[in-house]
């Protein structure tokens, strides 16, 4: 990983060395976030430090000391990544004493960083295959935690299955992605899964949403149903990972070949990081 952060420092990641007792590794207690980056700019900083004191605060995660805006740019500076890339920060309750119960308050909370050049999969572009999976995760899927053991069971079972992406169905709603927001195209209109517990408020997610909205594209954030999946137009998912990518098939059912309406998102998100990041 070349330089990482680790608590105010930059240090090689084979100095970076956290105490086996903090919470992040014998609770998985921690926050995250994972930040795109582009031309070497940091893509939607602002919005991601945002969700992160929002994770922290839901969380009661006592705030971290130092502020954190300045270290995305460092780490891409420190290890000449000046192309594409992604910055992971997480944020974990600290090192204590094994107990159920939070530390004491004066706890100093763990923070962690590090980035790495990233291309995204060509084939992402050719439309994703995705699985449906049963959400058994937890009902606070609202905080970006890093305790990710059910999300990594469903994107291990894609893959062996020969797919890229799992797509968590809880009460018979199509709720988000394993890393994911999924949005669906039916009757013409755009539409995902509404801000609940049950999903990550997606900063992706968001972007498209305002996007239909600016450019006239009929939308609305309402439930899909999976039995309404036979019927719908288009698929596709959003992520920082993902970026917006078309989904072609969904358990081995094949989508329209055409996807219009996500060709068209696709563009205006293109448009987007031209603007930000170029
Ligand atoms: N995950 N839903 C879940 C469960 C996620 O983990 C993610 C992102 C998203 C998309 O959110 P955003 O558009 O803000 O990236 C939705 C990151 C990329 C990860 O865990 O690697």
């Amino acid at each position: 990983m070349g330089i990482v952060y680790l608590n105010g420092q930059y240090l090689p990641d084979s100095q970076a060395l956290i105490s086996p007792l903090d919470r992040g590794f014998t609770y998985g207690d921690g926050v995250y976030e994972v930040i795109r980056v582009f031309n070497g700019k940091p893509f939607l900083l602002a919005e991601h430090f945002g969700r992160l004191a929002d994770s922290c605060a839901k969380a009661r995660i006592g705030a971290y000391l130092t502020p954190l805006e300045e270290v995305p740019a460092r780490l891409l500076e420190k290890n000449g990544l000046a192309g594409d890339a992604l910055v992971y920060i997480q944020v974990t309750r600290g090192t204590a004493p094994r107990s159920h119960v939070f530390p004491p308050p004066e706890t100093k909370p763990t923070v962690f960083a590090m980035a790495w050049a990233f291309t995204p999969n060509p084939a992402w572009a050719q439309g994703m295959i995705t699985i449906l999976e049963p959400d058994v995760r937890w009902s606070r899927c609202d905080i970006k935690v890093t305790s990710l053991m059910p999300n990594s069971f469903s994107a291990q079972r894609a893959k062996e299955l020969g797919a890229h992406e799992g797509l968590f169905v809880r009460d018979g709603v199509v709720q988000e992605g394993t890393l994911s927001n999924f949005f669906a195209v039916v009757g013409g209109e755009v539409r995902t899964a509404p801000l609940s517990n049950y999903i990550l408020p997606g900063i992706t997610r968001a972007v498209v949403l305002d996007l239909c909205e600016e450019h006239g594209i009929p939308s609305r954030e309402t439930q899909v149903f999976a039995t309404e999946l036979a019927q719908v137009e288009e698929v596709f998912l959003t992520s920082t990972v993902y970026d917006v990518a078309p989904v072609r098939s969904i358990d081995g059912r094949a989508l329209p070949a055409e996807h219009p309406v996500a060709d068209r998102i696709i563009a205006l998100f293109r448009e987007v990081v031209r603007r930000e990041c170029f």
